[in-house]
């Protein structure tokens, strides 16, 4: 049986590979290197073992490290909003680990005070080829509906600029030019459909046990500190997030298995539901995913759900999606050696009758896309 501390240590060396594998773009050095400090060096370990494990220790760490950096010396290591990275420096390690002795009562009272909330505005670029490719297939308008949406950036997917990298060189772009939030989205394999316009959303509502107000200056502090300190993740997190304080979306409390029938029916009957879920479906329990697919069958309506989430059971083990869509034996062995992706997948429900699709996986930090779809 191993120790908490092995475990713990386990979670952040995984992190750090899935965000930061062998070949990942040069940004990402800081955060491959703040969980390896944390796997490392007892000063990190210690504080990140006393965090209850259901709370997401080394991410919960390293957002209270986030936190706490700016205004200190270990600050110059982190990107600011529309700034560059800065330099690898390998001694980071051992500065974390001096900053974490140093600033351990008030790392610990961030930790017991706080969630890790991870806000990831790139995954929009995951799950735009979906919206078109319902958009294209379908006549009726399209409603957005947001569960787990947290402070809710997905839910201003069409106000967002998005371009489309080939493994070729050549781009495709599509959205608002004029718009602050510019999602550049590298894709790996396959093509992505861009589509020439971004699919109109006439209606928008976010779902969350926990509905994150970024008027309030202390969450949205404490936001910004739970994004990798990569330079895009930093820069897209802040014009996301003012771009959503200046076009509030309505938003709901509460839990998605409990309030989904009534979100869904509080949208016009000629308007198309699409359920989005990202990196949300994957924290539910077996149970309560089979009761979201009971609920989704009862809707009684026509709807979509786009999902892009890990494998289930999170973790290595992962060999299933959370729409119980078979993904090719190579992802499952990856997830095992190479750490998470979220896997992008459409279920629909058109009279009664489900038909599900796994599109692409996607880099959960939006630094990379495969599309199989
Ligand atoms: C990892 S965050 C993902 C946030 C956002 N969708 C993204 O991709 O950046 C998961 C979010 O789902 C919410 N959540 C988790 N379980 C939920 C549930 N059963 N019902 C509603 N919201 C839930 C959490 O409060 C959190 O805001």
């Amino acid at each position: 049986m191993p120790s908490a501390r092995d475990v713990v240590a386990g979670q952040a060396r995984a992190i750090a590979h899935a965000w930061s594998p062998p070949g990942a773009p040069e940004g990402w050095w800081l955060t491959a290197a703040t969980f390896a400090a944390i796997a490392e060096h007892d000063e990190l370990l210690d504080l990140a073992v006393a965090v209850p494990s259901d709370r997401l220790p080394p991410l919960l760490l390293a957002a209270a490290v986030g936190y706490l950096a700016p205004g200190t010396a270990l600050g110059r290591h982190y990107p600011r909003p529309g700034g560059p990275q800065p330099p690898r420096d390998p001694g980071f390690g051992a500065e974390l680990a001096a900053f974490a002795r140093e600033h351990a009562p008030a790392l610990a009272a961030l930790c017991a005070g706080h969630r890790y909330q991870m806000n990831e505005v790139g995954r929009c670029a995951d799950v735009l080829p979906v919206l078109a490719t319902i958009a294209a297939g379908d006549h009726r308008p399209l409603a957005v509906v947001d569960l787990g949406t947290g402070a809710g950036l997905t839910l201003g997917l069409d106000r967002y600029h998005y371009t489309y990298l080939a493994p070729d060189g050549s781009t495709r772009s599509v959205g608002d030019p004029a718009s602050p939030v510019r999602l550049e989205c590298p894709v790996r394999t396959g093509a992505p459909p861009v589509p020439a316009a971004v699919p109109v959303v006439v209606d928008r509502v976010g779902v969350d046990v926990e509905p994150l107000d970024l008027g309030d200056p202390a969450t949205h502090a404490w936001l910004a500190a739970c994004v990798p300190p990569e330079a895009g993740a930093v820069t897209r997190f802040a014009a996301a997030a003012e771009l959503a304080r200046e076009n509030p979306a309505r938003s709901v409390r509460g839990d998605l298995l409990a309030v989904l029938t009534d979100v869904v029916a509080s949208i016009p009957p000629d308007v198309l539901p699409c359920l989005v879920d990202t990196y949300v479906h994957v924290f539910l329990p077996p149970a309560d995913l089979e009761r979201f697919d009971r609920l989704l069958d009862g809707l009684g309506r026509d709807v979509e759900w786009v999902s892009v989430d890990p494998l289930v059971p999170l973790g290595p083990e992962g060999s299933r999606t959370v729409q119980g869509l078979d993904v090719p034996p190579e992802w499952v062995a990856d997830n095992r050696d190479g750490g998470v992706f979220g896997v992008v997948g459409r279920v629909s429900v058109r009279d009664g009758v489900r038909t599900g699709t796994v599109l692409g996986r996607a880099h959960p930090g939006a630094a990379w896309l495969d599309w199989t779809g």
